[in-house]
């Protein structure tokens, strides 16, 4: 059997300056430090990224970025490269958050671009995916997540699949405080590994699948027990120190 190090990542979105950053990993670093068997990261905004690499080195806890550009440079305003990610030491970057599809008008055409892209600069990517509650109510989960598993894939070699990891993210969960019952954040994560098999069936055992959506040390446990889930992607509770350690602490 194949044995998944789970990931409990924390999307920080927009917020946190830089001195509040550093107040946060002071406080996080002694609370994670003797955590095992999983690996750690923080997913600051771009300001606060080099800041973060500097006071996480010697620990365990590693730093991703909220997005990146798929071209290596270029006229495209506001927007950051691999190689910019790369110089910072960061190790990963969220690709693809269901934030940036609906308001930034981030497209599975750039994802199918973007995840090949982070894999050859050397940096993780975590490929988010995940439903309207309107979706849901009409059964069009599974379509939903084949369409954007299987873009945001299209043009890895088979060989390369593991590397990525997939948040499965239900966006009727992410900020509203509303969970996705434990079966049906199973059911998706299998879904999803089961499209990976597609491809590869050895890849897709090594692949980390994550849940996101409404993370709370209340519920992390009865989540990451689940057998295709492999971690999670944490957004309001991984803004509290306290709270992402006791998310870190329940991966058993
Ligand atoms: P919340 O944990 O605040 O629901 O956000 C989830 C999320 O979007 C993580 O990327």
């Amino acid at each position: 059997m194949t044995v998944r190090t789970p990931l409990i990542a924390g999307n920080w979105k927009m917020h946190k300056t830089v001195a509040e950053a550093e107040d946060f990993i002071q406080a996080l670093l002694p609370r994670v430090s003797t955590a095992d068997g999983v690996d750690v990261a923080i997913c600051p905004p771009f300001t606060a990224l080099a800041a973060m690499v500097d006071s996480t080195r010697g620990s365990r806890v590693q730093v991703f970025a909220q997005n990146m550009h798929q071209s290596a440079s270029g006229a495209f305003t506001g927007e950051v490269s691999s190689a910019m990610l790369n110089e910072l030491d960061v190790q990963g970057v969220v690709l693809g958050h269901s934030e940036r599809r609906e308001y930034f008008g981030e497209t599975d055409r750039a994802l199918a671009l973007k995840v090949p892209a982070a894999l050859e600069a050397g940096l993780a990517p975590i490929l988010c995916v995940g439903e309207t509650e309107a979706e849901r109510e009409a059964g069009d989960t599974e379509r939903k997540l084949r369409h954007q598993v299987q873009e945001g894939l299209a043009k890895l070699a088979p060989g390369q699949l593991a590397a990525v990891a997939i948040a499965y993210e239900p966006i009727w969960a992410i900020g509203t405080g509303k969970v996705a019952q434990p079966e049906q954040a199973q059911e998706a994560a299998a879904f999803i590994r089961a499209l990976i098999a597609g491809r590869d069936g050895e890849q897709a055992q090594q692949a980390r699948i994550l849940y996101g959506g409404s993370v709370k040390p209340e519920n992390a446990r009865e989540l990451l027990e689940l057998p295709d889930v492999d971690g999670a992607l944490v957004g309001g509770a991984s803004l509290d120190a306290q709270d992402f350690a006791a998310i870190v602490g329940a991966v058993s």
